[in-house]
């Protein structure tokens, strides 16, 4: 599958056949992750496979939103080691860089996946922490189970051209006018209109 159909076509998947999934596919997928950029190439990005059937039903039923665990073979616990990172402040922004390239390696290699939200809920952190014994230094970011598909949902198009602007708030990017929909004009002109835009009133001219 090449890259551009592998970012349009991946969803989130919940259910799962039960087989296990070959170590030499867990192992790209962690390739991918780890391929990932991040601040100052600092990869504070560390990972715990969970394998164990009750470690998994206990996240399913502990978790509000994470029914998809209890199916899974396997999930992966994406964490971050957070001592002396030279930017601090990023770990989190890289590690959901690790999460989405682990996820399109996985949907790559037909399987799928769903990011179940971890950080920055304290709680639901806490719950990981404790069942997989993180250390301090080490914080739960997002859990992602994986397994062979047993759903296939349609890839919606989320391809908002009305969100693109260019230079300045105010302007549309005209670049992509063929592409520009009627609808999405429409709507366009409909939220100037909302907001009582004037160009003028950027020192805008025609
Ligand atoms: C930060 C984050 C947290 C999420 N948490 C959950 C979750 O706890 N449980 C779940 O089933 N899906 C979760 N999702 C998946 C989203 O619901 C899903 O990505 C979104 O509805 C778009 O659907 P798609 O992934 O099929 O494109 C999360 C996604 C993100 C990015």
């Amino acid at each position: 599958m090449d890259g551009m159909k592998a970012l349009l076509t991946r969803r989130s998947i919940r259910v799962f056949r039960p087989e296990p999934i070959e170590p030499e596919i867990v192992r790209s997928i962690l390739e991918a992750a780890m391929h990932a950029p991040s601040a100052g190439n600092q990869q504070p990005w560390r990972f715990v496979l969970i394998q164990d059937r009750a470690a998994l039903e206990t996240i399913g039923t502990d978790h509000p939103y994470a029914s998809a665990v209890e199916y899974c073979p396997l999930a992966v616990l994406v964490c971050a080691a957070t001592r002396d990172l030279p930017h601090p402040d990023f770990w989190a922004v890289d590690c959901a860089a690790a999460t989405e390239n682990l996820m399109l390696a996985a949907h790559m290699l037909g399987l799928g996946s769903v990011w179940v939200g971890l950080y920055p809920k304290r709680d639901r952190m806490a719950v990981l922490s404790r069942l997989v014994h993180l250390p301090d230094d080490i914080e739960p970011f997002a859990l992602i189970p994986l397994g062979h598909p047993l759903e296939c949902p349609e890839p919606p198009d989320r391809y908002r051209p009305e969100w693109i602007r260019a230079e300045r708030w105010f302007d549309a990017w005209t670049f992509g006018r063929a592409d520009l929909t009627a609808k999405a004009e429409q709507a366009e002109a409909e939220r100037k209109k909302s907001v009582g835009f004037k160009r003028t009133d950027f020192g805008l001219h025609d």
